[in-house]
């Protein structure tokens, strides 16, 4: 109920401005968000990078329904994109992008909007020597999402892609990705989906987990395993171990600001271990998913309100 609430509230526009005007908020917003600027996100990179973890960049933003704001985005992250290359730090940090912030619902010629500046995107981290990664939003984006990839990867074929393990389609998913060279980044999904399409309950979405592991795992590509939980990152090390994977062909991911010593014991063990890290001023959705994820980051949240 209260996780269908916030993942509600996450795209209502009234409760956003609600949010925003709350200054405290800023507060608790820096647990998840590097900050608002450029400079910030690259600061917060090299910090991560100095404790032997790799990063990968959000310049937040999703759901655009305006063109020129599409634009921008692809912008801003070009000019990331030079900061990385400027500062030395494009072997350790890569970017994520959520096509709906470049255009994919736009009424008119979305998805092609969306293709070009994601073009864009990936020709900047060719030049500065990086990679990108396709972030997945909620189902009725997954064809058009892998689409647009597809497209892309036919002169990027370094660009990854996130599956989320529960959507039902994401084993089939999983096998036609798991080809040498295919990176993917394998979640549990952050968005309410109906039950049609999704995995309802925490046993059923690990359990698809593991599978979509398995076939990872087993297959010819990349596993990016994109996980907070125990279970996963244990078992996401045993199938590597049986299927005679060395650590440098696969890694684990986690979010900025959620469980840092786990991040800081697996790159300590040797492995590649990334963090996903957000920056900008659009940092609603994501924070609302973040809450929505664990009831106690919400009594955090309103104790702050509270207390302003
Ligand atoms: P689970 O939710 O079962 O949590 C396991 C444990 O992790 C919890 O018990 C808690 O200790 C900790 N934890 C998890 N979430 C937390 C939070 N918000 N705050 C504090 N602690 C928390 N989703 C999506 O739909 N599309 C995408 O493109 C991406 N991209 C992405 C990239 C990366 C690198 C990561 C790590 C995750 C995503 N996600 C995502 C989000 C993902 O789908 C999922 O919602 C979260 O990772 C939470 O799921 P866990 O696997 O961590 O397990």
């Amino acid at each position: 109920m209260l996780r269908s609430a916030l993942l509600a509230a996450s795209r209502s526009p009234q409760v956003r401005t609600m949010v925003e005007k709350f200054p405290p908020t800023h507060a608790i917003v820096e647990r998840f968000v590097a900050g608002d600027r450029l400079d910030q996100g690259v600061s917060a990179t090299e910090t991560l990078v100095s404790s032997g973890r790799k990063v990968t960049l959000d310049h937040l933003g999703e759901d655009t329904k305006d063109a020129e704001q599409a634009a921008a985005t692809a912008l801003a992250y070009e000019h990331l994109l030079t900061a990385l290359k400027e500062t030395g730090l494009a072997a350790d940090a890569e970017v994520s992008v959520k096509l709906s912030a470049v255009g994919q619902f736009l009424p008119v010629d979305g998805e092609k909007i969306a293709l070009e500046n994601a073009r864009r995107i990936c020709q900047a981290a060719a030049d500065a020597g990086t990679t990108v990664t396709l972030d997945m939003e909620d189902h009725t984006t997954t064809d058009s999402t892998l689409g647009i990839a597809r497209e892309l990867r036919a002169d990027f074929p370094w660009l990854g892609v996130v599956l989320q393990a529960y959507l039902r389609r994401t084993e089939a998913d999983c096998r036609d990705l798991a080809h040498e060279g295919s990176r993917v980044r394998i979640c549990k999904g952050a968005y309410k989906e109906p039950e049609s399409v999704a995995f309802q309950g925490k046993r059923e979405v690990d359990l698809a987990y593991v599978r979509a592991l398995k076939v990872l795992m087993a297959g010819q590509g990349y596993p990016m395993v994109a996980s907070h939980d125990p279970n996963m990152i244990k078992i996401a090390g045993q199938l590597a171990e049986w299927n005679r994977r060395d650590v440098t062909s696969f890694e684990y991911q986690m979010l900025f600001g959620i469980r840092p010593e786990e991040q800081l014991r697996l790159a300590e063990a040797g492995n590649t271990m990334r963090v996903y890290l957000p920056y900008g001023q659009e940092w609603y959705g994501y924070f609302m998913r973040r809450l929505a994820e664990r009831p106690a980051n919400l009594t955090f949240f309103l104790r702050a309100m509270a207390t302003r």
